[in-house]
């Protein structure tokens, strides 16, 4: 990192404690006129307010064409009302995103895990450039916690996240039946296989997303927002308060008070983004049955943090952690009604009590994240969205990081336990998830035999950007086909539930790794129990299939996409663009 060096902590001026220790720098003197006369346009008041007032990012995740991010600039609004109110200067910016619902296309959603590192490559860049004091910043959708996270451990400003918040159910009159944006999957496949009708199908996709917020369920948004709560990089609640509440609005004017602790106390985000906090993350993310995204999320998080994390810290936690949360989309709840028992500080109070949850890990607000938790209350024994751990889901994590021939550096699984344990079944082989609707369009996925269906060359260099099998998952849901399991060196989507599911294999298609030369017809298997993944094909068979194998073409070669596929590493790494 470049190093930037700011007017030393503690230092006075005037008596008083030093608080714009980075704008100091321009706004202070009469070294750079310019840059203090472009401030006074951009609405600074006065000869005091320039020298004195610490200028605060507010950075929105913000665009308006997708519910979980249209809100963002307006609650970024908010948050700057606060800062003015308590004596601080907000300047408003927002980073490009994508949602991760409207990339699902084959070729958009290959822009989105790069859209993470666009998005901390934005903050970190007008964070530093602009010599803001300190950051909040408000994200979304599923990759903008870690993109805003990861800018955080970057420019190592005080910073406060305030998620975005999530969005409120919807509801179809024709089926008379609860909807979510996984019911639009959901009913394309049953009208696939002739189990509803267009005009159904019509109704679920006008009623799904009733406004804005992120989407409802325990997805990889929700995954990462309560478990960077978790991490005490938020205010309490922060991940449970619905986008459209009166209690979204209080967060954000009370973020100034968070972020004037920060400043007068020097809290950085490396003091916060620590190992014992991604233990509590980790924690939380089985608990709550949480997105197998979170591996490629925190691993990416650590690194740009300098922590060494690695996938197999998760196997260790989830070996010891009971999956506790009745929620949505392997159960029955949404995130809005864990609002309703307390939401995120509620479960933070019992974890920390069971000593599951560190609770003595400093946060944002300057309190230890127990102190935070300590008013909210108890969790209900009548309730059953959490489950008391005497009664788990699972007594152990759902997350499985599994290793064998076909992944030698690692894949990741979901098994909630309504899959089964272990699944032995003969290879399809699809280059790619097209290859694969289109046979399941056909219907030559038969329910009546043991299928693992390979989706390949989908990786981070391959796909490129690891695109999620969305589709493949909601069509088969749809179909209600349980007879398969799903395998991918890309990823697949946090709503994928009822059958396993392994993705993120390491080494990808795309760089020779063994999945490349699995055929249809190999036995393939995946044990959730010894965590492997193997096919039953020697070592000698694979050496020599390989030998075979010709590296195809990268599928681009210009252009944002390129510059990605050249930088990026393997997922079991995070799929991070500077592990030089
Ligand atoms: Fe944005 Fe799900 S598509 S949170």
């Amino acid at each position: 990192f470049l190093e930037f060096r700011p007017i030393p902590y503690g230092t006075k001026r005037d008596g008083e404690l030093v608080l714009n220790r980075y704008s100091s720098l321009v706004t202070n003197g009469y070294e750079f006129p310019g840059a203090q006369a472009m401030l006074y346009a951009a609405g600074i008041k006065s000869q005091e307010d320039m020298r004195k007032k610490p200028q605060v990012g507010v950075a929105s995740v913000w665009w308006e064409g997708n519910p979980c991010n249209m809100h963002l600039l307006d609650l970024g609004k908010t948050v700057k009302e606060g800062l003015e109110k308590n004596g601080m200067i907000g300047w408003q910016f927002n980073t490009i995103g994508v949602s991760d619902a409207i990339t699902m296309s084959n070729q958009g959603m290959r822009f989105s895990l790069q859209s993470r590192d666009i998005i901390a490559d934005s903050i970190e860049t007008t964070t530093c450039a602009q010599h803001h004091d300190a950051n909040i910043s408000i994200p979304g959708c599923d990759k903008n916690m870690p993109g805003c996270i990861m800018a955080m451990a970057r420019h190592n400003r005080p910073s406060i996240m305030i998620y975005g918040g999530s969005i409120k159910g919807g509801y179809s009159e024709r089926l008379h039946q609860p909807v979510n944006i996984s019911s639009c999957f959901e009913a394309h496949g049953a009208l696939m296989y002739g189990k509803i009708s267009e005009a159904d199908l019509d109704d679920v996709v006008e009623h799904a997303c009733p406004g804005p917020g992120g989407c409802g369920g325990m997805y990889t948004a929700n995954t990462m927002a309560t478990a960077i709560e978790a991490m005490g990089l938020t205010l309490p609640g922060s991940s449970t308060t619905p986008a459209e509440s009166p209690a979204k609005m209080r967060e954000c004017l009370r973020a100034s008070e968070a972020i004037r602790i920060c400043l007068e106390r020097d809290i950085k985000p490396r003091d916060l983004i620590t190992r014992e906090s991604f233990e509590n993350a980790m924690v939380v993310t089985m608990i709550m049955g949480g997105s197998t995204n979170a591996v490629l999320h925190f691993l990416a998080m650590s690194h740009t943090a300098d922590l060494d994390l690695t996938i197999d810290d998760f196997q260790r936690v989830s070996d010891k952690i009971p999956y506790l949360a009745d929620l949505k989309p392997s159960g029955k709840y949404m995130v809005a009604d864990l609002a309703e028992i307390g939401g995120m500080p509620s479960v933070l109070k019992f974890l920390i009590h069971a000593n599951l949850v560190n609770g003595d890990i400093p946060t944002v607000t300057g309190k230890t994240l127990g102190e935070n938790c300590k008013s909210a209350p108890s969790l209900d024994p009548g309730q059953d969205i959490i489950r008391p751990l005497s009664n788990p889901i699972k007594s152990s994590g759902h997350i499985r990081i599994l290793k064998g021939n076909l992944a030698p550096g690692g894949a990741v699984a979901k098994i909630t336990g309504k899959e089964g344990k272990v699944f032995v079944g003969k290879a399809r082989v699809y280059n790619g998830e097209p290859a694969l609707i289109s046979s399941l369009e056909r219907g030559e996925v038969r329910p009546d035999e043991n299928t693992v269906l390979c989706v390949r060359y989908e990786g981070p260099k391959g796909g490129p950007g690891m695109p999620e099998q969305l589709k493949t998952s909601a069509v088969l849901m749809g179909a209600d086909l349980r007879n398969v399991a799903l395998i991918t060196d890309g990823r697949y989507s946090g709503a994928s539930h009822g059958f396993i599911v392994a993705g993120h294999i390491v080494p990808e298609a795309q760089v020779g790794g063994p999945i490349a030369v699995l055929k249809d017809g190999d036995i393939v298997t995946i044990n959730a129990e010894t965590n492997q993944i193997s096919m039953s094909v020697s070592d000698e068979e694979i050496a020599s299939r390989l030998k075979d194998w010709k590296t195809p073409r990268l599928k681009v070669t210009r252009g944002t996409l390129a510059k990605y596929v050249h930088l990026v590493g393997d997922a079991s790494h995070g799929a991070v663009l500077d592990m030089f």
